[in-house]
């Protein structure tokens, strides 16, 4: 089976249920498919394309900003689809608007993280790259995303993320009856001695596919939980992580049009004058 040809045109890809031209080039990914109505509820224009399995896409436009929001599921394996068939109809540009577990104690549940790059603790690349290739966030996403949240005067974090496939044991909880180990005793620990701020399962699938494909990823968290002083609150800070990843968007896009004036491949400060 061939799987990696163009589709053809009006060819609806597999998982997603989309084709060429359905979506723009700025696409979010929230794990929820629920997160993805949610983000919807904030644009123009919001409209259901499709919905199969984990994967659920809405259109819409943010400030005249053209945006796309498609649920990933939980873990790489579930992610790498979803950007692999993305890609296919011609998004060129993602943010991962998800939740996530803070290391650092003083790191408040509702603020938000904006990752730089993530720990490879997943499953699905390794069948992209060595172990040695980095997994790191585009520069221009997490620059629109620090002005973004500071514009609306968000509480933010920046740092480095881990991205497991495991929600428990790979996360230093327990599983069931108690079940633990070696490795999941000492993960907590050895992430905080490193300074990684936060946990999360698909931050690190998206950045290396971003890499090998040439496109911009980033990640904005809402923290809902705090490993090292155990607090939790599953729906504090979402409200935050989405106007900044709305805001993120709109800011790209309007980079995008001075590069384009000034015939420049790659943003800088000097580019806004
Ligand atoms: N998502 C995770 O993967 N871990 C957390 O602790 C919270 C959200």
């Amino acid at each position: 089976m061939k799987t990696s040809e163009e589709p053809k045109v009006g060819q609806e890809l597999y998982h997603i249920r989309l084709k060429k031209g359905d979506i723009p080039r700025f696409v979010f990914l929230p794990g929820d498919p629920a997160r993805v109505k949610l983000m919807a509820s904030t644009w123009k224009d919001a409209k259901f394309l499709s919905e199969n399995r984990e994967y659920i896409t809405y259109s819409g436009s943010y400030r005249g900003t053209k945006l796309a929001a498609t649920s990933t599921g939980i873990g790489s394996g579930a992610i790498a689809i979803a950007v692999e068939e993305l890609l296919r109809v011609g998004a060129d540009t993602f943010i991962r608007t998800g939740t996530t577990g803070a290391l650092l104690k003083d790191l408040k549940v509702g603020s938000i993280i904006i990752s730089t790059g993530a720990v490879r603790g997943d499953g699905a690349t390794k069948a992209y790259a060595i172990p040695e290739y980095p997994a790191i966030a585009n520069f221009e996403v997490i620059l629109a995303a620090i002005e973004a949240a500071e514009k609306l005067q968000v509480d933010y974090t920046l740092g480095l993320t881990y991205s497991t496939d495991s929600f428990y044991l790979g996360q230093s909880r327990p599983g069931f009856r108690g079940y633990t180990n070696e490795y999941s005793r000492r993960i907590l620990k050895e992430l905080t001695d490193v300074k990684v701020v936060n946990m999360e399962m698909e931050s690190s699938t998206l950045f290396v596919l971003s890499s090998i494909y040439g496109v911009r990823a980033g990640s904005i968290f809402a923290v809902i939980a705090n490993r090292a002083n155990g607090e939790f609150e599953h729906k504090k800070g979402i409200t935050n992580m989405i106007k900044v990843a709305n805001e993120t968007m709109h800011i790209l896009a309007q980079w995008d049009k001075l590069k384009e004036n000034d015939n420049k491949r790659y943003f800088y400060p000097s580019l806004l004058k």
